[in-house]
């Protein structure tokens, strides 16, 4: 099929690609020119596991071009997808801007039938508030359908999830359009789930939630077990072996960022309080979470009281690993904690170095992981990096001015600490 994919931000560029492997002709239409050199040149523009290989083996193969010509994409595809970003507004609310740029420039060019889809995740209400858009530009009703089909790509595993996902969502309001987009998913042998556009439009931020939800939940009991002398995996480890629970997202630690859960908890209390639903629960997860995120501030602090002029270490800096993605991340929070109090950071990401830079100019960060450890009275792991599994714990004690882990992803044993004699903290695991 010959399909259009506008923006080629993670969502774009992914689902450019995985349509292109499965031998579809893809156009994605981005603005940004510089991006659309390298990527034609092969050179992804972000990092994220079998995404070089995908893209220059989808471009060897003719089958993805990236242009800003949109025209062309438009004129020359039978769908069209929307993958633009709905970043969170102040108040929560989702920003609509670039969705509604983009609905107003295509509709210079459809001329023919074509099927828009939104991959974009949008409030509910957008499948038709698109359709309405697109009647007042003067788009003939005949000439066009729009499809809710929400992605639920977890990065750093996007590809895999693209290609083994466990469910396609589409949410419709014509057979015709319903016919295609089944045909055009049917290869990847996923099931799908079709529905109303108002539902499908849900599904997306009701998933997120729940499982930012999860989190928050486990992270409060792992609070709990720290005072209780209780260890929250073994928790985790029994609640999942219920099968009405499931082990997954039972993961204690400095709680959740990245670009889906902190923006689509917010985005899904603001919708229900248009319509007068108090999300209580999904409130209340955002709450425990700011709080968890800083928490390794409040037992650095409870430990020294003063930290002002000392050199802190934090290691890991993206939000999860394999990602050189740090938006949301809790070491931003707990970064501006610490420099609020006047400690010295010294930080050390094997992806994100250059990322933290933009935020904050002027904290150290080290191209070595020991070298961030030099002269620190606390290390706070900030991302689960593989790396730091192997952390060789003799050189960490003669780097370090006193050596002090908080172990915000709950990484290490504490039999092994105790073995090494360092003070550790971790998160409802007890402490040394
Ligand atoms: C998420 C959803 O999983 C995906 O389906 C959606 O489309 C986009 O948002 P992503 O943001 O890539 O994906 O990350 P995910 O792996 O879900 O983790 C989110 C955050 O929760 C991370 O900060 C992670 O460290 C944290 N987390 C996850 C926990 O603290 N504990 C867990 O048990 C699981």
């Amino acid at each position: 099929m010959n399909i259009c994919v506008i923006g080629a931000g993670y969502v774009g560029l992914i689902t450019s690609l995985a349509f292109a492997k499965m031998g579809n002709h893809v156009i994605c239409v981005e603005k940004n020119i510089k991006k659309i050199h390298k990527l034609n040149k092969g050179i992804p523009p972000i990092f994220e596991e079998g995404l070089k290989e995908l893209l220059n083996e989808c471009l060897n193969n003719k089958n993805v071009i990236f242009t800003n010509n949109l025209k062309k994409g438009i004129t020359q595809s039978d769908i069209i997808f929307i993958a633009v970003g709905t970043p969170s507004k102040d108040d929560g609310d989702v920003d609509m801007s670039q969705i509604n740029e983009v609905v107003s420039q295509i509709s210079n060019f459809i001329q023919s039938y074509k099927i828009i889809v939104n991959k974009s995740t949008v409030p509910v209400g957008t499948q038709k508030y698109v359709k309405k858009l697109l009647l007042k530009m003067g788009v003939s009703k005949e000439n066009f359908d729009v499809i809710s089909n929400p992605e639920f790509l977890r990065e750093g595993k996007a590809i895999y999830d693209f290609f083994n996902g466990d469910r396609i969502v589409i949410g419709f309001d014509s057979e015709k359009a319903k016919k295609m987009i089944e045909k055009l998913y049917e290869p990847f042998k996923i099931k799908m789930i079709f529905t109303t556009p108002e539902t499908a439009e849900l599904i997306k931020y009701a998933s997120n939630s729940f499982l930012a939800t999860k989190i928050s939940f486990i992270n409060e009991l792992a609070n709990l077990c720290n005072k209780v002398g209780a260890n929250i995996d073994t928790i985790a480890y029994a609640l999942g072996l219920d099968n009405r629970i499931s082990p997954k997202f039972l993961k204690a630690g400095i709680g959740f960022g990245g670009s889906c859960f902190p923006k689509d908890t917010k985005a899904l209390i603001k919708i229900g309080e248009k319509y007068e639903c108090d999300f209580q629960i999904v409130k209340s997860a955002i709450k425990v979470n700011e709080n968890q995120r800083i928490l390794p501030v409040h037992i650095l602090l409870e430990k020294y009281k003063d930290i002002k002029g000392k050199i802190v270490s934090i290691l890991g800096l993206t939000f999860k690993a394999n990602t050189d993605d740090i938006r949301e991340s809790p070491s931003i929070y707990i970064i501006k904690e610490l420099i609020k109090k006047g400690a010295i950071i010294k930080c050390y990401d094997p992806m994100a170095t250059n990322e933290i830079k933009k935020i904050f100019p002027y904290i150290n960060c080290c191209d070595n992981l020991y070298d961030s450890l030099i002269d620190s009275i606390c290390t706070i792991i900030c991302t689960d990096w593989d790396e730091f599994l192997t952390i060789d714990l003799n050189i960490l004690k003669t780097k370090m001015k006193i050596p002090m882990i908080i172990d915000g992803r709950n990484i290490f044993d504490l039999e092994k600490m105790k073995e090494y004699n360092i003070n550790y903290y971790s998160i409802g695991k007890g402490s040394i």
